[in-house]
């Protein structure tokens, strides 16, 4: 029987190596296994999403973050941080966890082991 498992995966060492990353930025685009995620930070809070806008499946390269949302570059719809709701639309969001060994983000993948 398959099983929709949260699926882990390291993308720093460190949060420091995480914040280098972003730089000034507030929002920085990374590749991995999972696909093309945008990372998105304000002040102390980091989060990730799918680099796809829910309106039109366009890239979110080029967002930007105002008051807990994450506004579309393209017709600036602006979509919950927290939930990645927005105009009755949700930004597909993925879990980031800081541990001893790294940070990582999840996913849910099927599993036939669960
Ligand atoms: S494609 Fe993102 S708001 Fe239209």
């Amino acid at each position: 029987m398959f099983n929709r498992v949260l699926k882990w995966q390291l993308i720093f060492e460190s949060k420091s190596e995480l914040i280098d990353y972003f730089g000034t930025r507030s929002t920085v685009l990374f590749k991995n296994t999972f696909g093309e995620i945008m990372l998105a930070r304000e002040g102390d809070e980091f989060y990730a999403f799918e680099n796809k806008c829910p309106h039109q499946n366009k890239s979110l390269e080029g967002c930007s973050i105002d008051e807990g949302a994450i506004i579309c570059p393209w017709h600036k719809y602006a979509f919950s941080c927290e939930t990645g709701r927005g105009h009755g639309l949700y930004l597909e969001k993925y879990p980031i966890k800081f541990e001893e060994n790294g940070v990582f983000i999840g996913k849910e993948v099927w599993s036939l082991f669960g």
